[in-house]
């Protein structure tokens, strides 16, 4: 009698992980996120209520912290600033001893091998929280901030960032950042585009960690409607022809099939962003015991493997590394 016996293939550990499609994790492919504050206070390191085992730090904590999951394997870093000072030209966003520029040179000058990625957003560092400039009636000017996110891209790249990640949804603003980049003489810096970006409300515990909420309104005209998956790829490509060498789908875990239709229809690096809320929601859920913190945070990632991600940007990469968990 023959039939399909699928259980011969999953009998034995051994078995199982001999016809594993998808591969454990490997660090090469993770990204740990930190918030580096700029403070008076050199040994300031404040816990986000909403995102436990995460933290705002002072340039001196985040290299401890940095030096720590180095020591362990990280192999690169996403840099989120909070300034001093917020206006409405985001004016701490593009200067030269701005947080976020200090914290690259700082990371670079102790972790010459450390791949630094930066942010390229203007919202920590406006008065009004949004990703653009604004008028007195709440619109985003987006042509009038494609200078000011090249301005911010070549003070990051000026500082050393090893690649730069774009996550405002303006129209345009990869080719303007990317022109800008090779006119300064950054032609072989890497943009790593937050392209298909969705208005997700996964993205709550990174406004309080980063202090960015919007003061009035959403970011529902600049990132993406939940519904959509075709403009999905409308975005990455028109982000691939801008100059963007690699791409992100943001939030993770409930957009599994944006991510296989980026994998699927594009040729360039798939990271896939698992957020803040996708990283509380599983930590509440484990410190309530309702769930095993560690297999899930295992399993979201494997997911996100299985659907097409190349590179992920898990706030679990510490934890990981730490365990032992990725090769
Ligand atoms: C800034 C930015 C956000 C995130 C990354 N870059 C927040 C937002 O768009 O409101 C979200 C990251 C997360 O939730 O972990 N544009
Ligand atoms: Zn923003």
């Amino acid at each position: 009698m023959n039939f399909y016996r699928g259980r011969r293939l999953r009998q034995s550990t051994v078995m199982r992980d001999f016809c594993r499609e998808t591969p454990p994790l490997l660090r090469e492919e993770l990204i740990m996120p930190y918030f580096v504050v700029e403070t008076e206070n050199r040994s300031y390191r404040k816990e986000i209520a909403s995102m436990p085992g995460q933290y705002q730090l002072s340039l001196d904590e985040l290299e401890k912290d940095v030096a720590r999951d180095v020591e362990n394997g990280l192999v690169s870093a996403m840099l989120y600033g909070i300034p001093a000072a917020k206006d409405a030209q985001a004016t701490s966003a593009w200067s030269e001893d701005g947080i976020a520029q200090q914290a690259v040179r700082r990371l670079k000058k102790s972790f010459p091998n450390l791949l630094v990625i930066t942010d390229v957003c203007l919202c920590e560092y406006m008065s009004h929280g949004h990703c653009g400039i604004l008028t007195e009636h709440g619109l985003i000017l987006n042509d009038e901030t494609l200078p000011i996110l090249a301005k911010t891209a070549i003070s990051l790249a000026e500082a050393g960032a090893d690649i730069l990640a774009p996550s405002d949804m303006m129209d345009g603003r990869i080719r303007t950042i990317r022109e800008a980049l090779d006119h300064a003489g950054y032609a072989s810096l890497p943009i790593m585009s937050y392209a298909a970006k969705y208005a997700s409300s996964f993205y709550g515990p990174f406004r309080d960690a980063a202090e960015s909420a919007p003061a009035c309104g959403d970011r529902k005209s600049y990132q993406m409607d939940v519904g959509n998956s075709r403009e999905a790829l409308r975005e990455i490509k028109a982000d691939i022809a801008e100059g963007a060498d690699m791409i992100i789908v943001k939030p993770a875990s409930s957009y599994g099939d944006i991510i296989a239709l980026a994998k699927s229809n594009t040729l360039v690096p798939v990271c896939a962003y698992q957020v803040s809320g996708e990283y509380s929601m599983i930590m509440a859920a484990a410190q309530k015991g309702w769930i095993n913190g560690q297999a899930v945070m295992l399993e979201s990632l494997n997911g996100l493997k299985r659907a097409g991600a190349d590179i992920l940007v898990s706030y679990f990469t510490s934890r990981i590394l730490k365990d032992g968990l990725a090769r």
